[in-house]
C-alpha cells in the first residue's frame, strides 16, 4: 500500500522548484510509482524501472494530442522511425558537423572575450543563450536571414512562455504566429538540406515541424547546461582547475554536471498497454512521467549520487534520454558545453559570481535564472 502522501510532493511549491532531490529520494524509497493527481500521471522515479521502460519502446506511447505537439516528438511506431530515419542524417552529414563544430567553438571564444573586456557579465543572457541560438540558426542554415532576438522570441513562444520564462497571453495564436514565421525560413532550410526530391522532409510542413522541433529542443536545455556546469565548477574549485591541467577531463565533466543536475529533470509518455511498475498496476492509456531527474540521483545506481564526483559512471545518466528517442542533438549540446568549459575555465583565473547562479526547475527545466560572473 501507498504510504501516506509527503506533503511536499507538489512540483508547484517553491521549495520543490528549488530542490526537488529530497521529494525524489523520498518517492524512490517509498512510492517508486506514485500517481500524482496535480498532473494526473504517474511519477516514476527509479533509473532500473525509466530505463527498463524507455528500453522497451513498443510498451509506450508518445502520440498527444495537443495544437502544439510537432509530429516528431509526439509519433509511434513506423511512423514516428521514418520521420527519424529522415532527420538523423542531418546531425551526421558531416559539413554540417563540421560548420557547426566550428561556429560553437568560435562563437563561444567570441562571447567569453566580450565578457572579460567589459569585466562584468550575466552567463544566461550574454553567453548560454546567444551560443544555443545562433547555434540552432547556424544549423538551420537562417542566420543570415534571422536576428537572435526574433529566434529567442520563436523559440520562448513556441512553448507558451515569454523570453523571461513567464507564461504568455494568448499563447495559442502566439504558437500560430512563431510557426508562420518558422516557416517563412523553410526556402532557406530546405536549400541547405539539400534533400533528394523523394524525401518526405521536402514537405514544407514537415519540414516546419522537424524545425520546431530543433527551436525547442535545443534552446533551455543548452542554455540550462551551460549555466549548471559553470555553477557546478565555481562551487568544485579543484575539478575547475583540472580543466586547464587535463583538458582531456572536460567530456567526464560534462556527463557528472549532467547526472548531478539534469537540465531536462523529466520526460512524458502515456502506457501503450497495461504495465506493471515497482508492483504498481498502472493502465493501458494513463500518462506517466519518468522522472530522470530522480534517476540520475537514484542510490542504487550511483554511488555517492548526490555528491558531484566525475567518474566514468557518470556516462550512465539518462539525461538524453535512452533508446530509440535518445536525444539527438546530445554531440552539439556536449560540444556547447565543452567550448564554454574550455573558455571560462580553460585558461587564467576563472570567473567569480557576483550574482544569482541559484538552479530552479520550472516546467521540468532545471537550471539558473540571473547569472552575473566577473573576470578579476
Ligand atoms: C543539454 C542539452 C540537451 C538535453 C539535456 C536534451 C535532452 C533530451 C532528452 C532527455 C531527450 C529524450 C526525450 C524523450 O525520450 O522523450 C531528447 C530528445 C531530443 N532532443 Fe535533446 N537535449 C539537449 C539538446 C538538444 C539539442 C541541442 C538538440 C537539437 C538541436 C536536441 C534535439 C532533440 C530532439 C529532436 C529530440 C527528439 C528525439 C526523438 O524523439 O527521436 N536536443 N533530448
Amino acid at each position: 500500500m501507498t504510504p501516506a502522501l509527503d506533503p511536499h510532493i507538489d512540483c508547484r511549491t517553491i521549495e520543490f522548484q528549488q530542490n526537488p532531490y529530497p521529494c525524489y529520494a523520498w518517492l524512490r524509497r517509498h512510492a517508486p510509482a506514485y500517481f500524482e493527481p496535480i498532473e494526473g500521471a504517474w511519477w516514476i522515479s527509479r533509473y532500473e524501472d525509466i530505463a527498463a521502460l524507455l528500453s522497451t519502446p513498443e510498451r509506450l506511447s508518445s502520440a498527444v494530442k495537443a495544437d502544439f505537439e510537432p509530429t516528431f516528438i509526439a509519433a509511434d511506431g513506423p511512423d514516428y522511425q521514418s520521420i527519424r530515419r529522415h532527420v538523423s542524417p542531418l546531425f551526421d552529414l558531416h559539413q554540417a558537423a563540421t560548420r557547426l563544430d566550428e561556429h560553437i567553438a568560435t562563437t563561444a571564444r567570441r562571447l567569453a572575450v566580450d565578457g572579460k573586456k567589459r569585466g562584468r557579465f550575466d552567463l544566461m543572457t550574454d553567453f548560454a543563450e546567444p551560443l544555443a541560438l545562433s547555434t540552432i540558426a547556424q544549423f538551420l542554415g537562417i542566420a543570415a536571414s534571422c536576428s537572435l532576438r526574433e529566434l529567442s522570441q520563436c523559440a520562448s513562444h513556441l512553448v507558451g512562455m515569454t523570453e523571461s520564462g513567464e507564461p504568455v497571453t494568448d499563447a495559442a495564436a502566439k504558437r500560430r504566429d512563431a510557426r508562420r514565421w518558422v516557416g517563412r525560413h523553410i526556402p532557406t532550410i530546405r536549400e541547405l538540406l539539400d534533400l533528394p526530391s523523394h524525401s518526405k522532409l521536402n514537405d514544407a510542413s514537415c519540414l516546419t515541424d522537424i524545425a520546431t522541433t530543433l527551436i525547442v529542443a535545443g534552446n533551455r536545455t543548452v542554455t540550462s547546461l551551460v549555466g549548471n556546469i559553470v555553477q557546478l565548477l565555481l562551487n568544485h574549485p579543484r575539478e575547475a582547475a583540472a580543466v586547464e591541467s587535463n583538458p582531456t577531463a572536460i567530456p567526464m565533466l560534462i556527463d557528472e554536471a549532467i547526472r548531478l543536475d539534469t537540465p531536462l529533470q523529466a520526460i512524458q509518455r502515456f502506457a501503450a498497454e497495461d504495465l506493471l511498475v515497482a508492483g504498481t498496476r498502472i493502465k493501458r492509456g494513463e500518462r506517466l512521467r519518468f522522472l530522470i531527474g530522480s534517476a540520475n540521483r537514484d542510490e542504487g545506481e550511483f554511488e555517492n549520487a548526490d555528491t558531484f564526483e566525475p567518474k566514468p559512471e557518470s556516462r550512465r545518466h539518462l539525461g538524453f534520454g535512452l533508446g530509440q528517442t535518445y536525444c539527438i542533438g546530445a554531440r552539439l549540446a556536449r560540444l556547447q558545453a565543452s567550448s564554454t568549459v574550455e573558455e571560462l575555465f580553460g585558461s587564467g583565473l576563472p570567473p567569480r559570481l557576483i550574482d544569482g547562479g541559484e538552479l530552479t526547475t520550472v516546467r521540468w527545466h532545471r537550471g539558473p535564472g540571473r547569472f552575473v560572473l566577473e573576470w578579476r
